[in-house]
């Protein structure tokens, strides 16, 4: 007997047209919990009961390398309103709640406004970015990020010329994260960057990874994704972005100052107090790999620091 793997048929091939389409329907219209199920589909399967993404450009700006499982990158996260351990997330999040979803852009702008997630999803084309991310912790994964650049949604606002920073907030709402009673860091998860940080072609306004909507642990429905600092400046879930002109307060910053500094750019040469930054184990893998100089953005970001003393700006 002839055994094929599902990844060599199309499901074309095996349903009739009529009906696939409407079970992809069907899927899109359904709850993000019933969506957990995606988990048990092949992975083809799963794309198409993904999300309306779409065609997606695929961006000059990805890494050739290979990238991390979906199993590792939803499985293994940092999302501290939905608990403390890697794993509560993907359990304590199934059921959040991101529609309707509206992100607020305001401050020293001169078209401030709000900006519902299908505006978002529409403002610019969505592209497929394979960034490197490490966390200060040491691991770090390859993803397959959907988005398109930051500054697409900060030029829609028109910043005036008293904006130097930009300020984010997460969503929190303790009746949809009661873990968060327990997260022990400052909540609302706020984040900073300078702003020509923000206006950086890499900065991504993340919607969704490996072809689909984001999954609720990873930042649903819409993220920052920085992939030459420390995961932490990712802020997930957001819902407010304010253009500022002094340096914003940072979730971890207020939480620890002597452990985390504003800037946060990978540095294998400084160490945080706990953990060494030479070197990281991506997830996946077992031995370690050495860490790169702005996690190997250096050519594309080097320049935003030129003349800093990165180890006193950490
Ligand atoms: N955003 C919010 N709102 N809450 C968080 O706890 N954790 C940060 C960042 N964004 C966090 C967050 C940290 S510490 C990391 S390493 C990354 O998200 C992890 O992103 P990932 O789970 O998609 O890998």
């Amino acid at each position: 007997m002839l055994y094929l793997k599902s990844a060599d048929i199309s499901q074309s091939e095996v349903t009739p047209k009529s009906l696939y389409l409407n079970r992809r329907n069907f899927l899109a219209g359904m709850p993000a919990a019933f969506l957990g199920a995606r988990e048990l589909l092949s992975p083809a399967e799963r794309a198409k009961a993904a999300t309306g993404l779409g065609n997606l450009v695929k961006s000059p700006l990805s890494t050739s390398e290979k990238t991390s499982s979906f199993k590792d990158v939803t499985t293994y996260n940092n999302f501290y309103e939905f608990g403390t351990s890697k794993e509560q997330p993907a359990q304590l999040a199934k059921n959040f709640k991101t529609t309707p979803w509206v992100v607020l852009v305001e401050g020293e702008a001169a078209k401030p406004r709000k900006f519902s997630m299908e505006e978002i999803l529409k403002l610019s084309p969505l592209e497929e970015r394979i960034y490197r991310h490490r966390c200060v912790e040491g691991w770090s994964i390859v993803v397959p990020w959907v988005g398109y650049s930051l500054s697409a949604l900060l030029k829609q606002v028109e910043p005036t010329s008293k904006a130097k920073f930009v300020s984010f907030e997460s969503y929190y709402d303790l009746k949809q994260m009661p873990e968060a009673r327990h997260a022990g860091i400052h909540l609302p998860y706020v984040e900073g960057l300078r702003l020509d940080e923000a206006m950086h072609p890499l900065a991504l306004l993340c919607v969704g990874m490996y072809g689909e909507s984001l999954p609720p642990q990873d930042g649903a429905p819409v993220r920052l994704v920085v992939p030459w600092k420390y995961g932490f400046k990712s802020i997930k879930s957001l819902v407010k972005i304010k253009l500022v002109s002094s340096q914003p307060p940072s979730t971890w910053n207020i939480t620890n100052a002597h452990e985390y500094g504003f800037y946060s750019n990978v540095n294998p040469q400084v160490d945080h107090p706990r953990w060494t930054q030479a070197s990281e184990r991506r997830l996946g893998e077992v031995r370690r790999r050495p860490t790169l100089m702005f996690n190997g953005y250096a050519d594309q970001v080097a320049q935003l620091y030129a003349g800093m003393d990165l180890k006193r700006n950490f």
